[in-house]
């Protein structure tokens, strides 16, 4: 079971900061903002800031995500690194004992990905590849607990279902990303939603939750699945 993101974890927090609530991660490398994120200390610890207006998952959770399927410990393979916006919280969830394989395409953002997160933090792997071509990353060992993709492509749910089948432990979850204008501008969002469900349902996986990210991010949802074993 992962971290329930109702819950009060020790590295996933509810906060009041300027009199609002809040989501907070423990910062796995103490004095560094990654995006210009608040950093404030509780109980002698200092917590991110996480904004759901630049990340999804930080959206999904405050919408009603019920599982994030992370915890402690977890390996995650992240597909859509870009800067690191998302992926350094997730680090931060991870902690030390985790791992989060972070792929990008573009070098050009790979590079501020470096210089932003990896630099500072122990538990990223930067893998500069495509993620159209898994069998090609050049730094990923063993089975990942989560599959999180973000990639904003046209074919990104057979994307994420391929690095699954190579990439995912018995057991472990699928988180996906929809920007419903990327795969199909004319279609009805909630449509172009169900679609990739089905997809996904077809390639053999259970939907435990679809969530809408509005009013964070117009058009986009996010798809907690796992493959039925
Ligand atoms: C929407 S952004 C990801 C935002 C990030 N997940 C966050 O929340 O901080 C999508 C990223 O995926 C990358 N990308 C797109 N297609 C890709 C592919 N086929 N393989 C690897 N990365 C890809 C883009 O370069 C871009 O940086």
């Amino acid at each position: 079971m992962g971290l329930r993101s109702g819950e009060i974890g020790s590295r996933l927090i509810r906060l009041e900061v300027d009199g609002q609530s809040r989501l907070a991660t423990l910062n796995l490398a103490p004095g560094v903002s990654v995006y210009g994120e608040k950093l404030v200390v509780v109980g002698g610890k200092e917590y991110r800031v996480w904004d759901p207006f630049r990340s999804k998952l930080a959206a999904a959770i405050l919408k009603g995500l019920k599982d994030i399927g992370l915890r402690e410990g977890h390996s995650v393979l992240y597909l859509g690194a870009s800067t690191g916006t998302t992926l350094s919280h997730v680090s931060d969830i991870v902690g030390e004992r985790g791992v989060v394989f972070g792929v990008e395409f573009s070098a050009r953002v790979a590079r501020e990905l470096i210089e932003r997160v990896v630099k500072h933090r122990r538990n990223v792997v930067p893998i500069v590849a495509d993620a159209r071509h898994p069998r090609l990353y050049p730094s990923i060992y063993g089975k990942v607990d989560l599959v999180y993709c973000d990639i904003a492509q046209p074919d990104q749910t057979e994307i994420a279902v391929e690095n699954c089948r190579i990439y995912l432990k018995s057991g472990g979850k699928l988180l996906l990303v929809v920007k419903c204008r990327s795969i199909d501008v004319a279609m009805e969002p909630t449509l172009v939603v169900k679609q990739e469900a089905s997809k996904l349902k077809e390639s053999g996986f259970k939907i435990n939750q679809v969530v809408e990210l509005e009013p964070f991010d117009k058009d986009h949802a996010l798809i907690y699945a796992e493959p039925q074993e």
